[in-house]
């Protein structure tokens, strides 16, 4: 309960400290919202769509007239936006010219296990020594398993799935904070014709947000408790990192507290919480100090039965929202701030939208959306698990733990049969975002009560708050191999709280 979480934070911090940048901050809503690039294929033929990215170091403008150097995916922060169709398979080279070796995930994806992006299924650079065995920062440990290629690796998606905002990040066992960091995150999203025949507002009017915050050195670096691996080591820097990083700067599309011009009409805005351990609660308050509705039609993985209107969303790293906001009735001139309730001085704003113009709305928000999303019922389900989340010993220090243990790739956690219902019970300690792989699932209870009006639909991350317990269920079915599941406050995962899932 309550009292083991103030317990334990006690010993941990339960949010990590703020890092404060060290050079002056840009007011907000001054820098235009940029929307990222829509990845073009390389070729689109035998019914699949080829990409490539380039996994390369660049010098960005971030902040105005600073260059950040920073790991991007093919040259930009967020990288490039890749577009799918349900149904059409797609491959994406990734090149790593980084210095270090990268796994790439796609976050959300119905992915075979073999592009899954496990956190050893390392890409090495060029001249990275090869590994007997890949291995580990922390525990010096080996992964038999492991597939491993020099430079580059294909990496092939079915897209057999419901239209969704899926995401592609860093996945490197015990490096993935870092990186997500440093900027190895972009945005994909999945289409079909049945979604983009409901009419939501669409073109310019469909907008991917993707919220992240950072910190800044002095010189325009990100400043990060250690950006350096080899310091991950070092006395004091385990501690920093022990509840996951926070700056001070927020960032909506690689722009900090950007404005964006609208049309007064309904907008559909594809949230995406891309923070290492940044929670936020988002509200749209006018000038004159209204709430505007916002209602949410698609959750993590794809459209809800029906739209679910919020007065604020609660939004926790790696979780995404779909959500129509109208902005007929706002005064043209005016702003519309998205501000985060849990945030404080500067970290309360976000963002802005400006509404500029009146103009003719051809959007609706139908009644229902979609009608395929799974109702699997407890009763469907051959068996319940338990899992908790954790604080704990990891290899001599503060970690972070799944069930009493920390991640180890060569120890199987849980096995299940492809076809299967279960019932998950997940309890946290603290604030922790549960991820799973592959499964979309749906949130059964929370706290022993009903789900919360924003647990609607299907889900890939259920936030789990200080000493909360949740139920999950779902069907695994896909595909079998090795997969995972994990917290995704980056800094957690890093420090063990991740857990393999077989499915045979
Ligand atoms: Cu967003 Cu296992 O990851
Ligand atoms: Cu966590």
């Amino acid at each position: 309960g309550l009292s083991a979480a103030a317990a334990l934070s006690r010993r941990v911090p339960v949010t990590g400290a703020e890092l404060a940048s060290a050079l002056p901050l840009p007011p907000a809503f001054e820098v235009p919202l940029p929307l990222p690039s829509v990845l073009k294929p390389v070729t689109t033929s035998g019914g699949v769509d080829r990409y490539e990215i380039s996994q390369r170091e660049v010098s960005l403008e971030i902040l105005p007239g600073v260059r950040t150097p920073m790991w991007t995916y093919h040259g930009t922060f967020p990288g490039p936006t890749i577009e799918a169709r349900r149904g059409r398979p797609i491959t994406v080279t990734h090149r790593n010219e980084l210095p270090v070796p990268t796994v790439v995930h796609l976050h959300g994806g119905r992915n075979t296990p073999d592009s899954d992006g496990y956190p050893t299924d390392l890409v090495l650079p060029d001249g990275w020594p090869a590994p007997a065995h890949p291995m580990h920062g922390m525990a010096g440990m080996t992964d038999p398993r492991a597939v491993v290629t020099r430079l580059t690796r294909d990496y092939t998606f079915p897209m057999d799935q419901r239209p969704a905002l899926l995401w592609y990040h860093d996945h490197r066992m015990d490096f993935t904070a870092p990186a997500i960091w440093r900027g190895l995150a972009g945005l994909q999203i999945v289409r079909d014709d049945a979604e983009d025949s409901l009419g939501l507002p669409a073109g310019p009017r469909e907008l991917p947000l993707a919220i992240t915050d950072r910190a800044f050195d002095a010189d325009g670096g990100l400043r990060y408790p250690a950006l350096d691996p080899t310091l991950r080591e070092q006395p004091g820097v385990h501690e920093a990192y022990l509840a996951g990083v926070l700056g001070d700067v927020i960032l909506v599309n690689g722009a900090p507290w950007p404005v964006h011009e609208v049309d007064a009409v309904r907008h559909r805005l594809r949230v995406l919480n891309a923070s290492n351990a940044r929670h936020y609660e988002l509200e749209a308050v006018t000038d004159d100090g209204r709430r505007l509705d916002l209602v949410q039609v698609g959750a993590d993985q794809g459209l809800l039965e029906a739209p679910v209107t919020h007065q604020f969303l609660p939004i926790a790293p790696a979780e995404r929202y779909d959500v129509v906001i109208d902005f007929a009735g706002v005064p043209v001139g005016s702003l519309v701030r998205i501000v985060n309730r849990l945030g404080s001085g500067r970290t309360r704003d976000v963002m802005a939208f400006r509404v500029a113009r009146k103009a003719a709305d051809d959007s609706r928000v139908p009644r229902t959306l979609s009608t395929d999303l799974p109702t699997w019922r407890r009763s469907d389900a051959v068996r319940v698990r338990d899992f908790s989340f954790r604080a704990g010993r990891v290899h001599g220090g503060h970690g972070w733990l799944i069930g009493g243990l920390p991640f180890d790739p060569a120890r199987p956690d849980v096995t299940v049969r492809l076809g299967d219902v279960e019932v998950w019970r997940l309890v946290a300690d603290v604030h922790h975002p549960v991820h799973l792989h592959l499964a979309g699932f749906r949130v059964l209870s929370r706290g022993g009560k009903q789900p919360l009006p924003h647990d609607a639909g299907l889900k890939d991350t259920v936030s789990l708050r200080p000493g909360e317990s949740a139920e999950i269920i779902t069907r695994f079915d896909g595909y079998r191999g090795r997969y995972l599941f994990h917290c995704h406050n980056a800094e957690h995962e890093d420090m063990g709280m991740m857990a393999n899932l077989e499915i045979v």
